[in-house]
């Protein structure tokens, strides 16, 4: 397993590299989930690139990012047990030595659900994920549905940019009791956790948007947005901790009837 900061070495060995290529961008702190794109990358390429990039222009918060989970040592040890070929470790600089003067816009989705709780959220990622995607020339990049609506907008986005990268959507993981997993669930006390069990359970058995609103509520999450769209129900909270609040947000396929 190979590891790279510097971009031009990268570019340089991807110009030379035989065969197709998985790639898997995240932000770190490496958990099942991520694995499990990993895993599917491993299966179906003949190398595999992980990218490790706290990503600063997608956060709308400052405290959010500064608290954002980082845990590298224990990261390359799983990638190399999932058998990654590559990580990219850039820094800011060389992901954006434009220091973010050309951004991505979507005008329409990326503006709802997470990007109205978020402003600017989106245009961060999508910055990103095209300089990535440029950068690592993939046959194919996996995206968990777990975050559905960024991973719709990065499929928009390569179709709408003509990107020939296959955009593969993978299943969430979940724990036991239905939470999906994240790396921000390591900020979770005992008392949150179980409450974030509730959000999942919320999110599949209300037989509404109000109703689950209303009983996220009741059970002391501060709801960011529940909203029912394409078939599935999206979801964010904030459950409260010892330490601050943790964003959660989840999506599905809801088991009542909607009733609007
Ligand atoms: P990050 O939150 O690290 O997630 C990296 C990838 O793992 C994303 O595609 C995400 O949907 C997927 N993922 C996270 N939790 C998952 C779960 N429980 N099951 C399945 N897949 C899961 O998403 C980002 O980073 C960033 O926005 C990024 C795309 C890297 C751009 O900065």
């Amino acid at each position: 397993m190979q590891l790279i900061s510097d971009l031009s070495q990268w570019r340089e060995l991807r110009s030379k590299l035989k065969g197709s290529v998985g790639f898997v961008p995240t932000m770190g702190a490496l958990h099942e989930g991520h694995l499990s794109l990993l895993r599917k990358s491993v299966a179906e390429n003949e190398h595999t690139v992980l990218s490790i990039f706290l990503n600063a222009t997608q956060f709308n918060n400052s405290d959010d990012l500064t608290n954002y989970p980082s845990s590298v040592e224990e990261d390359l040890a799983l990638a190399r047990a999932v058998g990654v070929d590559v990580i990219l470790l850039p820094d800011y600089a060389q992901v954006y030595p434009d220091d973010f003067r050309f951004q991505i816009h979507e005008e329409v989705f990326s503006k709802e659900l997470c990007g109205s709780d978020r402003p600017g959220h989106f245009t961060g990622v999508l910055t990103v994920v095209f300089k990535l995607l440029n950068l690592v020339q993939p046959e194919k990049a996996y995206f968990g549905e777990k975050d559905y609506q960024q991973y719709l907008l990065i499929k928009d986005m390569c179709a709408a940019l003509f990107l020939p990268t296959e955009i593969v959507g993978c299943d969430t993981l979940r724990e036991t009791d239905g939470l999906a997993m994240s790396s921000r669930n390591r900020h979770l006390d005992p008392l949150a956790r179980k409450l974030a069990g509730r959000f999942n359970q919320v999110l599949c058995q209300a037989q509404s948007d109000q109703e689950a609103t209303q009983t996220l509520e009741k059970l002391g999450c501060s709801v960011g947005y529940i909203k029912t769209q394409y078939g599935r129900r999206f979801g964010a909270v904030e459950i409260a901790t010892k330490n601050g609040s943790v964003r959660l947000i989840d999506n599905l396929v809801p088991k009542g009837p909607q009733v609007i």
